[in-house]
């Protein structure tokens, strides 16, 4: 019998500049620094045959974002392929995520199993005539929830048919209905539900983006969210969590396996989370509010 392969899933890197602010700011974490407790966590802990990561690779989509992100990925010491997110800017992350040892490959198949590598933000890139497709302006990209759009829907349908492997693993960054009000988006969900109904192979999904590590199905196949490096939560209890990552065993017979790991640390605490978050999880205020407020009472803190 051959042996289970093995893969570590990271998500939701956040790249930043050196000295760079956070997107977002308030509360993130030193990004160096918890690629580099999860990087050890991984090689002290676990045999693998694979890294994946699922996307928001960098925090702004900034070309020196990926240069750093490549040189990190780039100390594993085994094979690492990676996806795009909503962060990732798709024009400097196809050009600067190439390394010996790290590529953007769309699939891999490995024995029974083959692993496709989707865009789940690719409805946002605009059609150019010459046939190729560019980033849209303004970093519209960076805040959109997951459009695979016809190219790409199309692609995976096409993808998964003519793949000989008998089990499909889709990796992308927006999970499918994930079970959270704040990245509830139905035009996304009936997307991959009308692709599903014709994709009998495909086994499950591992995606990133809500920052939330979670467990659940669409459509009877298993989907694994992974924790992010940029800030996590937990939703019950309402706390912060510890940047993390996960790994998964794909057996021959199409089954698999996986697990969540966080790397506890006096850095990151295990604390509750305020009302302000807990607002916007429930998608009782956006992004852009509880920016506004928390910009307005910083405000009144520093006039006292
Ligand atoms: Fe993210």
């Amino acid at each position: 019998m051959t042996a289970p392969f093995r893969i570590a899933q990271l998500s939701d890197t956040h790249f930043l500049e050196d000295g760079a602010p956070a997107e977002g700011g308030e509360g993130a974490y030193d990004t160096d620094e918890a690629f580099d407790a999860v990087f050890e966590h991984i090689a002290a802990n676990h045999e693998l045959d694979m890294v994946v990561v699922t996307g928001d690779i960098a925090d702004n989509g900034f070309a020196d974002e990926y240069r750093k992100a490549a040189d990190a990925f780039s100390r594993f010491d085994v094979p690492v392929n990676v996806c795009p997110g909503n962060h990732d800017h798709f024009g400097h992350y196809s050009a600067r995520m190439g390394r010996p040892g790290v590529s953007t490959s769309r699939v891999i198949e490995i024995d029974t199993w083959a692993h496709v590598f989707v865009d789940s933000a690719a409805g946002t890139l605009l059609d150019q005539p010459s046939g190729t497709v560019i980033d849209p302006p303004e970093q519209a990209r960076l805040h959109s929830n997951g459009v695979l759009g016809e190219r790409e829907a199309a692609w995976i349908r096409e993808t998964c048919d003519t793949i000989t492997a008998e089990h499909i693993f889709i990796w992308l960054h927006h999970p499918p209905a994930a079970p959270l009000v704040l990245t509830e988006d139905a035009a996304y969900e009936a997307e991959w539900r009308t692709l599903l109904h014709h994709l009998p192979r495909v086994r499950g999904f591992g995606g990133g983006h809500t920052h939330v590590p979670d467990d659940y199905e669409i459509d009877g196949r298993p989907v694994a969210v992974a924790p992010s490096l940029k800030n996590n939560f937990s939703m019950d209890p309402q706390t912060w969590l510890p940047p993390g990552y996960r790994t998964y065993e794909f057996a021959p017979d199409g089954s698999w396996s996986s697990n969540t790991h966080l790397v506890d640390d006096e850095r990151w605490p295990r604390r509750p989370f305020g009302s302000l978050l807990a607002s916007l999880f429930r998608g009782e205020i956006g992004h852009d509010e509880l920016r506004q407020i928390i910009e307005r009472r910083n405000a009144e803190r520093a006039s006292g």
